[in-house]
């Protein structure tokens, strides 16, 4: 594997891409890392994983419409291009494939795939057709770059879920691999929301992390009762009335299902909104 320097290539559509793409013999591996852009430290880890285990990386910028629940939502989101092609660059990627709409979704109408059960609850709930937006784009997306391996956060612990059961579906030969959260030093999952938050929101939205550990150690402790996890981490989220609890829930690993008892590797999720940022975040039960 080439570990020196990489030359990036940006590709703003698909022909272009297309064209590199069947230049890349059968026998090399392509890593892919889907975003939309507004790259942070945690797109990077992703990135680096990549790096590290493929011959070839593929980065695609790409802000999905379909995936939004309301037009501003989508005007708002930060667009960064140069920038992003910058942090590819320090990053050896080979390829940045940055399309416009009509190169993913050439036709008139879209017709939407319909994701999993894994979807229903939690974010599928509060952001109806988000889900539905994500595995439409994701399977373009993996038709058009035809990788070997697909990097996915677990900081959206439910996306992964639901992109696991539609590649299984419609792309068995490409492997999904999650990968860990990266955090701020005060334990704030990044995310290229947090730019949205005021300095006091951003302190708020601190807690949540904070909350969830706290839960992590009380199993450490032997309580093992979701419930009480659940009250416990909304009960730490009550003290600041500038944070609005969406949901706290404990489900099986790699699932939407939630449990009764805890157990190792089970996951807590959770959602707030701060500053009308809505902000998700999870953690897993370890043994500490
Ligand atoms: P985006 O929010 O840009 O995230 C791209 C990838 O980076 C996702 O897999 C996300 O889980 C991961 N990521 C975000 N914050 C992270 C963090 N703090 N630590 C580790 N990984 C993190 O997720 C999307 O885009 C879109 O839904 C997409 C999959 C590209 C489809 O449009």
């Amino acid at each position: 594997m080439d570990r020196g320097q990489t030359m990036t290539t940006l590709f703003t559509n698909r022909s272009s891409f297309h064209t590199w793409r069947k230049s890349i013999p059968e026998h090399r591996t392509v890593g892919f890392v889907p975003t939309m852009g507004a790259l942070h430290a945690g797109h990077v880890s992703l990135i680096e994983q990549a790096k590290a285990e493929c011959d070839v990386v593929v980065v695609s910028i790409y802000v999905n419409a379909l995936q939004f629940n309301s037009e501003t939502d989508f005007t708002r989101y930060p667009r960064t291009e140069e920038t992003d092609f910058h942090i590819c660059t320090l990053a050896n990627v080979d390829a940045v494939f940055a399309p416009v709409k009509s190169d993913v979704f050439p036709e008139d109408v879209v017709e939407l795939l319909t994701p999993s059960k894994n979807a229903q609850g939690y974010e599928g709930a509060d952001r109806p057709g988000h889900f539905a937006g994500v595995v439409t784009v994701v399977d373009r997306l993996f038709n058009l770059v035809q990788p070997s391996v697909a990097y996915f956060g677990l900081k959206d612990y439910q996306q992964v879920a639901v992109i696991n059961d539609m590649a299984s579906q419609l792309h068995p030969n490409i492997i999904i691999s999650p990968c860990d959260t990266m955090r701020e030093d005060d334990g704030l999952a990044m995310s290229s929301r947090n730019r949205f938050l005021t300095p006091s929101g951003r302190k708020s939205a601190s807690l949540l992390n904070a909350a969830l550990s706290k839960a992590v150690s009380l199993w450490n402790d032997g309580k093992c009762q979701s419930q009480k996890l659940i009250e416990s981490v909304a009960d730490d989220m009550s003290h600041d009335s500038a944070v609005e609890v969406q949901y706290v829930s404990i489900v099986r690993n790699g699932t939407m299902e939630p449990v009764h008892a805890v157990s190792e590797n089970d996951v807590i999720i959770a959602a707030i909104v701060v500053d009308g940022v809505r902000l998700i975040d999870n953690m897993s039960f370890t043994n500490a």
